[in-house]
């Protein structure tokens, strides 16, 4: 354990009991070892018990980590920016689809912003798997928002199957999505899984991959011209194009935008990152022990965004853009907004809004580890990424 993390209180160590209890009772019914993604899956979405399924505070200065839209209303009015011509090149029929709405921040400025800008979708869309997530994004939206504008706003339970145009937006989805990790041995692939100790604890083992690992493991040594090296151990999202499909669902025209943490293929796999990209957020200590507290912790991988270019070209759509987040929300509006702020003369707020900017793009924040990438079917959305495209980098 890290005796640097804080201690999680006796009903939150209760709770994390009951679901370690049913992850046990999972691995001894399936002959005892469940692959790692599996047991992601179990820690942060069984139901009542996952860590975005129950009741924590997970968001902001009280929760476990800051999300840029929890930062300050900066981020959604950027992207709201971005994605409005698109909106009116569909016109009335335009939707948006948010997928992981989080504490329903982002839509709150999105859709306030889209109303300035002559932009509302006739629909707000939010695809959320988490019950106690919706309830939280709709209590907040009740509040924020007109009734008019608040009427536009519908949870989902599933994709929008039937035919629709407009956007989808998701920000830190997809580093959340339960990952399955490799390791190479004597140069064939392994899978990480989950076994119990003699004492019952978790304890990583791995297993030889199945087909679908192994071919995705084999596709990036291809891309990358080299074989992994011996004890190389990575993650890896083979059922990413089918989880892309599977969220554009009957979209005909329209386009798609993705922001998180991660890197180019290249960088992902770099020798030296020999361990992954894999990592447990507790009230705000990053650390690297994904099988500590099931249900209290987060735990991310960073995005393979070569691997999501890959998934949107191979769901039909075309690649408007990537580019660093500093670039995309200074090429979106983010001086505009700062100017306006401080043309106030307000001292505070203009000190507030300069800090959520610097956080927001600064090297050091996360201007650089965020990156954006978007596609475009039928529509032009390249122009949001004018300022610093590295789609070269893909
Ligand atoms: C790290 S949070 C980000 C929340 C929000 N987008 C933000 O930026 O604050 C991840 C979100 O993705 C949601 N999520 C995870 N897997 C999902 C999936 N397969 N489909 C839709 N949403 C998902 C989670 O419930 C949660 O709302």
């Amino acid at each position: 354990m890290n005796d640097q993390l804080p201690t999680p209180d006796a009903d939150a160590l209760a709770h994390s009991n009951e679901l370690a209890a049913l992850i046990r009772n999972e691995i001894l019914a399936s002959g005892g070892s469940i692959p790692f993604s599996r047991f992601m899956e179990r820690a942060l979405y069984a139901p009542g018990h996952g860590y975005y399924s129950a009741g924590s505070t997970k968001f902001g200065a009280a929760g476990d980590f800051v999300t840029a839209p929890e930062i300050g209303p900066l981020f959604a009015a950027c992207v709201a920016e971005a994605v409005a011509p698109v909106l009116r090149q569909i016109g009335a029929e335009a939707q948006f689809l948010e997928i992981g709405g989080g504490s329903g921040a982002f839509a709150e400025v999105a859709l306030k912003r889209l109303l300035e800008l002559d932009a509302m979708p006739a629909r707000y869309a939010i695809l959320e798997p988490s019950a106690d997530l919706r309830e939280r994004q709709r209590e907040r939206l009740q509040r924020a928002l007109t009734p008019l504008v608040f009427d536009c706003v519908e949870w989902l339970d599933g994709p929008i199957n039937e035919e629709w145009n407009g956007v989808l937006f998701a920000n830190e989805v997809v580093d959340a999505l339960p990952t399955p990790r490799f390791a190479i041995h004597d140069g064939e692939v392994f899978e990480e899984c989950v076994v119990l100790d003699g004492e019952g604890r978790f304890m990583r083992t791995e297993r030889p991959a199945d087909a679908l690992l192994s071919a995705a493991v084999r596709h990036v040594e291809r891309y990358l011209e080299k074989p992994f090296a011996e004890g190389y151990r990575s993650e890896l999202l083979p059922q990413l194009p089918y989880w892309l499909q599977a969220v554009v669902g009957g979209m005909r025209r329209g386009a798609l935008l993705f922001v998180d943490y991660g890197y180019n293929r290249a960088e992902f796999y770099q020798e030296e990152r020999d361990d992954g990209t894999l990592r447990a957020f507790f009230r705000h200590h990053v650390h690297n022990d994904a099988l500590l507290w099931p249900g209290l912790q987060d735990i991310t991988a960073s995005v393979d965004f070569t691997a999501l270019a890959e998934a949107g070209t191979g769901a039909g759509f075309d690649l408007a853009g990537y580019c660093t987040q500093a670039n995309f929300l200074l090429g979106n509006g983010l001086a505009q907004r700062l100017e306006e702020v401080n043309a106030r003369g307000d001292e505070r707020l203009s000190l507030k809004f300069n800090n959520e900017a610097k956080k927001l793009t600064l090297p050091t924040e996360m201007g650089e580890r965020f990156q954006c990438i978007g596609f475009q079917r039928d529509v032009e959305f390249e122009i949001a990424f004018m300022a610093g495209d590295l789609t070269w980098r893909l």
